[in-house]
Parts: structure tokens; C-alpha cells; sequence
């Protein structure tokens, strides 16, 4: 091999090298950020109190613009809107990749009458939130999501204290009888 072969070889790969993602998103240092999130949202992201949703199995992409959201105070809540001001970009990679590839554990029952109205509601809703409500990336999972938590934020989407363009059109058109039903139906996969 002459030196022209070698040196061509060489700027090959540090051609590869710099172009490398420089921070992929770790799970494993998302895992290490996580301890304080535990207190409210559970155990791997699978929260018992209806007030704190499941972070389990959500988009990863849906998690990192809600924390960006909250940071910059886009999305309003005080307690989210305090924990996420220290993160770095960094950070909130690392926890989505943590806590989208945590396994969810089945939440609610729920009033049997309430959820067959909703799922004859819920179509209008999959072609975003997925044919199973899985969600998919900037759509949120809402398979297994507290109900009550499901209502609040469908609530607030209508009332204009939570933005987004999308679904403060849809929820315009729905009563909150319609909420209650979907969010128990959502809240029951
Ligand atoms: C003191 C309680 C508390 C702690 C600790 C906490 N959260 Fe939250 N979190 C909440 C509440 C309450 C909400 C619901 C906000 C709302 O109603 O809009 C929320 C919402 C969220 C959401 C939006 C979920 C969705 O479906 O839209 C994400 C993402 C989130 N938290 C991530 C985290 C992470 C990551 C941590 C740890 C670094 C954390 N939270 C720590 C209380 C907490
Ligand atoms: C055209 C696409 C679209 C349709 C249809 C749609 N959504 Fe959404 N939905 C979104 C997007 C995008 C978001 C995330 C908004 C954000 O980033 O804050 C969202 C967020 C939500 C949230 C907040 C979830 C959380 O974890 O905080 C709920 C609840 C929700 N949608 C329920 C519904 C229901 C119920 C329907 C049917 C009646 C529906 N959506 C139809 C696009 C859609």
C-alpha cells in the first residue's frame, strides 16, 4: 500500500467518524435522569395516580417536543415547568429513549357503558393516534392512559390552555360527555 492508498484510506474514516451522530439518544443515561420522575409518574414510567400520566411505551419523538414544550413554557404546568428547565437537549434524548422503550402495565377498567360509547366515537381519532392508539412519533400513545388524565387534557385543548393547532380543531367539535367517553374507551386499551 503506498502513502497516497494509506492516506486516502485514513480520511475515510475519519470522514465516518466526525459524521457519526455525536450524542444518539442513551437509554441507559436516560435511565440515570429518570429517578426524580419516578416520584409522580411511577415506577418505568407507569404511574398509579391519575393525575400523573404513564410515560411507559409513549413516542419517543411525542415525549421530546412535550418536554421541550414544557421548557420553554409553551405547554403550561408548574411542576413540569420547573422539572424541565435544567435538562439539556441531551437530557430530554436520553429520558424519551428511556421511557418510550419501557413496557406499559395495564391501568383501568372502567365503566363498561362509558367505554362502548366512546370506542363508537373513537374512529375520527386512529388515523393520527394509530389503528391500536399506540401513537406515532409527534402522535401520543393513548392505549392505557388514565382516563381522568385523557379528560383534563382534551378539556384543556378545548379550552385553549393547551396548544396545538390539530387538536383544538377537533376537540371544538365534541361535548365533554364525548371526553369522558373516549378518554374511558383510550384509557381501557
Ligand atoms: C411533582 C410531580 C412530577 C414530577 C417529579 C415529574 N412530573 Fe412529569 N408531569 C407531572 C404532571 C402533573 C403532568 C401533567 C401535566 C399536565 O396536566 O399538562 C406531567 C406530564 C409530563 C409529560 C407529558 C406527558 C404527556 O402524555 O403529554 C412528560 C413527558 C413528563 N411529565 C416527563 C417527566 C419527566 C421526564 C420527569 C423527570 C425528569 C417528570 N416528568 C417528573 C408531574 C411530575
Ligand atoms: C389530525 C391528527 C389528529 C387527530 C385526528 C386526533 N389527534 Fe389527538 N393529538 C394529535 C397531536 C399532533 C397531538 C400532540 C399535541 C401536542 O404536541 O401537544 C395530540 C394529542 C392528543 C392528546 C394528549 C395526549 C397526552 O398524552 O397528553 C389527547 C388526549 C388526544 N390527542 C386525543 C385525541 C382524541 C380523543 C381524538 C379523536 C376525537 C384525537 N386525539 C384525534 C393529533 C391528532
Amino acid at each position: 500500500m503506498n502513502s497516497l492508498q494509506q492516506s486516502l484510506i485514513l480520511s475515510f474514516f475519519l470522514v465516518v467518524f466526525l459524521t457519526a451522530p455525536v450524542s444518539a439518544a442513551d437509554s441507559a443515561a436516560g435511565e440515570q435522569k429518570a429517578e426524580p420522575c419516578a416520584n409522580c409518574h411511577g415506577q418505568k414510567g407507569n404511574s398509579s395516580n391519575a393525575q400523573w400520566p404513564n410515560l411507559a411505551a409513549q413516542q419517543s419523538t411525542y415525549l421530546v417536543n412535550q418536554l421541550k414544550a414544557f421548557k420553554t413554557g409553551e405547554r403550561i404546568n408548574v411542576m413540569m415547568n420547573q422539572m424541565s428547565t435544567s435538562m439539556s437537549n441531551e437530557d430530554i434524548n436520553n429520558l424519551a429513549a428511556y421511557f418510550s422503550s419501557q413496557k406499559p402495565t395495564k391501568t383501568s377498567g372502567g365503566d363498561p357503558e362509558l367505554i362502548k360509547v366512546g370506542k363508537s366515537k373513537a374512529s375520527m381519532c386512529l388515523g393520527c393516534h394509530g389503528a391500536t392508539a399506540q401513537g406515532n412519533g409527534q402522535f401520543p400513545r393513548l392505549a392505557g392512559q388514565h382516563p381522568e388524565y385523557l379528560e383534563q387534557q382534551l378539556k384543556a385543548f378545548k379550552g385553549g390552555s393547551r396548544k396545538s393547532g390539530t387538536m383544538q380543531a377537533i376537540t371544538a367539535t365534541l361535548t365533554e360527555a364525548d371526553f369522558k367517553a373516549l378518554a374511558a374507551y383510550f384509557g381501557s386499551l
